[in-house]
């Protein structure tokens, strides 16, 4: 039997560094990307590429190797992301751009050199790494938020379209997970703030509050790996993968009770600014 492949991108660190592995186990065929390729996991079935999801060059010479080395290409996982954490009166236009190019447009680019190969094939999935800052949001991460939410609508729409050829479109959207995302974002939160900026204190206090939230965090990235590979393999896949019941829970009332939401974050961000 041929071996399936999936294409990983963001796979030198956390989650996509674990889906790299937990792939290459179950005996798959791993085309994983990264700019930092010398974390990417090494293995027999992992092949470690150079991979700048900003940059259009290079996303084409990811997608044309995986392309022309594998007899198929089953799965895509758009894993790659950071959070580009800061007030968004001074987050500046650069950084607003990058985060855009690396959380959506990169996603979008990849996808679209894959699906016609996948269209040949009359199969084939893209499992699309959101959050669930997907659904909900809070006071500094608002390009990041964006970013998501925008993720969300974009695989909906693909979805739409591209079921009609046998292929497929899914979200997950991990809560809290054991990564480097979190040291990441939070240091973007504090570049992105200006001197004597009036969000200073804002800034610290919700830096303070994910750092608590972040040290209290049970999920892995290897558990989180694990939900990728059922988003990548369930026969009928759902619409959104989360890894806990509170996940779930969490985005569903931000969505359903979107005025509500609003309303709980505004008491939550007064009491930081007391
Ligand atoms: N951890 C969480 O709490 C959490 C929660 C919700 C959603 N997420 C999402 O989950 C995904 C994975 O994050 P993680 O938690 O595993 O974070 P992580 O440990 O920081 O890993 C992020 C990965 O993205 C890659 N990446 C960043 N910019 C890139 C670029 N321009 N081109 C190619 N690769 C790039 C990094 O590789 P290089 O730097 O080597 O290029 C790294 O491998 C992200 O989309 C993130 O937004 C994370």
């Amino acid at each position: 039997m041929t071996r399936k492949t999936v294409l990983i991108t963001g796979a030198s660190s956390g989650m996509g560094y674990a889906a790299a592995k937990l792939f290459a186990k179950r005996g798959w065929r791993v085309y994983a990307g990264a700019r930092r390729v010398e974390k990417i996991p090494g293995g027999a079935n992992i092949y470690a590429l150079y991979l700048d999801v900003t940059d259009e060059t290079s996303i084409r010479n990811f997608a044309q190797f995986a392309i022309s080395h594998a007899p198929r290409i089953d799965v895509l996982i758009n894993n790659a992301g950071y959070g580009e954490f800061g007030p968004l009166e001074e987050v500046g236009v650069q950084r607003v751009r990058k985060q855009l190019n690396t959380n959506l447009v990169g996603a979008s680019e990849l996808t679209k050199l894959v699906l016609p190969t996948m269209r040949k094939q009359g199969a084939g999935r893209i499992v699309n790494i959101s959050s669930i800052g997907g659904d909900m949001y809070s006071p500094m991460g608002g390009w990041y938020y964006v970013t998501k939410h925008a993720l969300n609508v974009w695989s909906d729409t693909l979805d739409s379209e591209v079921r009609q050829f046998g292929i497929r479109s899914v979200i997950v959207e991990p809560g809290g997970t054991a990564s480097s995302w979190s040291e990441i974002a939070m240091n973007n939160a504090q570049a992105n703030l200006r001197e004597n900026s009036p969000y200073a204190k804002l800034t610290e206090a919700m830096v303070t509050l994910f750092n608590q939230m972040n040290s209290s965090t049970h999920a892995t990235s290897a558990d989180l790996a694990r939900v990728f590979y059922q988003a990548a393999t369930d026969t009928i896949p759902r619409h959104r993968y989360f890894y806990s019941l509170g996940d779930r829970l969490l985005g569903h009332f931000s969505r359903a009770h979107q005025a509500t939401f609003h309303s709980l974050l505004n008491v939550v961000t007064n009491q930081l600014l007391k």
